[in-house]
């Protein structure tokens, strides 16, 4: 048979064992509330794909219709934590006031960076004598497609381009 003492014993620690547990699943609960967004900040942006924002070639204007020119440019690129500032280049050919064709400076044979020949009105691959036209179609040599280009865009009078290249 208990005591008075001995019940206020069992009373007290039967209270004690509550607040406890009350406390553990409070703090159970806490921890998981502010744990399950932090871990969403941290990790999302490896989730993501990375950024391909558009890629500033400047003013339309410096460009000639039929008069390709070559332009170097940076561009900043996200991946995950990671951004990184690159640069590259591209040729710009304008066809007419609003369209433009812009391709990738590499041949696509092995991906040497070829040039614009004034004289021969062609793309000229100086390694193993790809001949390309001015709209991008192979005219000669070992090139198995045309040149790839870039998605471009006008806006506000900039021409702007994707980092994304579209096979020729
Ligand atoms: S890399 Fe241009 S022709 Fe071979």
């Amino acid at each position: 048979m208990a005591t008075d003492s001995e019940a206020d014993d069992s009373g007290e620690e039967g209270r004690r064992r509550f607040l406890s547990r009350t406390a553990a699943v409070l703090v159970t609960f806490i921890g998981g509330a502010l744990a399950v967004p932090t871990i969403g900040h941290i990790v999302s942006p490896t989730l993501k794909p990375a950024d391909n924002p558009l890629v500033p070639l400047g003013s339309v204007d410096q460009f000639e219709i039929g008069k390709p020119l070559k332009v170097d440019f940076l561009y900043y690129k996200n991946d995950g934590w990671v951004q990184e500032r690159n640069s590259a280049s591209a040729w710009v050919v304008r066809k007419s006031q609003s369209e433009f064709v812009v391709f990738d400076p590499a041949c696509t044979h092995l991906g040497c960076p070829y040039g614009w020949s004034a004289e021969q009105n062609q793309f000229v691959c100086p390694c193993h004598g790809g001949v390309f036209s001015i709209d991008g179609t192979v005219l000669a040599g070992p090139p198995p497609r045309p040149l790839d280009r870039f998605q471009n865009s006008v806006q506000d009078g900039k021409l702007f381009i994707r980092q994304v290249v579209q096979r020729g």
